[in-house]
């Protein structure tokens, strides 16, 4: 089986690419860093091709330094992108990761409607990064329904890397607190 993971460089897509080759699918890579740009609809096509699977992580994640511009060409125009190839290619199935930043709480911009959160609580995203998902999101449910390819969406709320939580233990040794201050 041959899957194509875009953003296999990224922190998430190196371990989902070493993943599936322990499980002996083989892997095509697509990534910014190697050249390749999801916001060209012909290269994501031509990875695309002979492919059985999608998996989706190649984005922008809202840094400082990237424009809603930038946000929103790379994480809307890209989606509809691999979406397109995986129509061409008729491929069986797209993980697509999206974000929990799509429910607009978890930063503190409101509070939950309810608790516990499942996938029917509603979504208020603020950021351009959450309204890219969310949008993203919704792409992914339309191109379901219109060409019967199954897409799955992923809301991860923090996938840190072994720094992240060195620090994050250390503080909350220092000030148990820290982690529901400003937001919560
Ligand atoms: N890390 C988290 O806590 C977290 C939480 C929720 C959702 N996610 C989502 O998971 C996915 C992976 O996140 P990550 O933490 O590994 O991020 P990351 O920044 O490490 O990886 C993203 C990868 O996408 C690539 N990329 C960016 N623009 C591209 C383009 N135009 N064409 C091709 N490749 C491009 C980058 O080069 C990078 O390798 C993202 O979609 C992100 O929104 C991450």
């Amino acid at each position: 089986m041959k899957v194509l993971v875009t953003g296999n460089q990224g922190m998430i897509g190196s371990v989902i690419e070493a993943t599936l080759k322990t499980e002996r699918f083989e892997v095509i890579g697509f990534d910014l860093a190697d050249g390749d740009d999801i916001r060209n609809l012909d290269s994501v096509r031509d990875a695309a091709s002979g492919c059985d699977f999608i998996v989706h992580l190649a984005a922008l994640l809202g840094y400082s330094d990237e424009t809603a511009e930038d946000i929103m060409h790379t994480n809307l125009l890209g989606t509809w992108h691999v979406l397109l190839a995986a129509a061409h290619a008729k491929v069986k199935r797209i993980i697509f990761f999206s974000s929990v930043d799509v429910l607009g709480i978890f930063k503190g911009e409101r509070t939950p409607d309810y608790l516990p959160l499942d996938d029917n609580h509603p979504c208020y995203p603020k950021t351009t990064y959450g309204i890219s998902k969310y949008l993203a999101e919704e792409m992914c449910r339309l191109f379901t329904n219109s060409t019967g390819i199954s897409t799955i969406c992923l809301r991860p709320p923090g996938v840190f890397d072994e720094d992240v939580y060195n620090y994050i233990r250390s503080r909350r040794q220092a000030e148990p607190e820290f982690e529901w201050k400003p937001f919560w």
